[in-house]
């Protein structure tokens, strides 16, 4: 079931005698119910993003989260959040996989990337998406190897989600291009 709209800008009619526009910066996003319903290579990556949550460390929050990446040669890479006892040190599981995507393949695609957790104190029956910090890396990873990534989103059961472009999460996006153009 597609939700809505698309990541371009939408400029509406004036709203006041002063000529201020409205703005709108819809999502698109598809909604399944459970991974039978995905094509057979985004389900398997939901499945190793799932299995990545075991190789979390995540000791404070008791939430694991797992993340796996499918580069353009096909290679499954798999991520997960890494806490430390001074909190702000700790690493979401995104990020820890871009990383090593970027390290052991540069400027190799990502294609896509599946996330999902596991929460030892509550339940993980439906999908969670990147934090904010997140976003910005996701979004600049598109950009420098210039290829949408594709998040698939879905907790241990429940529905699973799916955004085509890992930026439209980041509508208005500081980037490079504001320093320098
Ligand atoms: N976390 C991630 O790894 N990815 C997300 O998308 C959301 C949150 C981690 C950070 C922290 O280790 C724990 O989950 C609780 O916030």
């Amino acid at each position: 079931m597609v939700l809505v709209g698309s990541d371009c800008l939408i400029a509406s009619n004036n709203v006041s005698s002063i000529d201020m526009q409205e703005q709108q910066l819809p999502l698109i996003f598809t909604s399944y119910n459970d991974s039978s319903e995905l094509l057979e290579l985004d389900a398997a990556l939901l499945n190793e993003a799932k299995l990545a949550t075991a190789l979390a460390y995540a000791p404070y929050s008791k939430f694991k989260v797992g993340a796996a990446a499918r580069l353009s040669n096909g290679v499954i890479l798999k991520g997960s959040n890494q806490e430390n006892a001074s909190f702000p040190a700790g690493i979401c599981a995104e990020r820890v996989l871009l990383s090593i995507c970027a390290s052991l393949y540069p400027k190799m695609a990502v294609v896509a990337m599946a996330i999902s957790y596991q929460n030892e104190i509550g339940k993980s029956d439906r999908p969670i998406s990147p934090c904010g910090v997140c976003r910005q890396s996701l979004s600049e990873y598109q950009e420098i190897c210039q290829h949408p990534i594709k998040l698939i989103l879905g907790g241990k059961e429940g529905k699973i989600f799916i955004i085509e472009k890992a930026s439209s999460l980041l509508p208005l996006a500081f980037t490079s291009a504001d320093m320098f153009s």
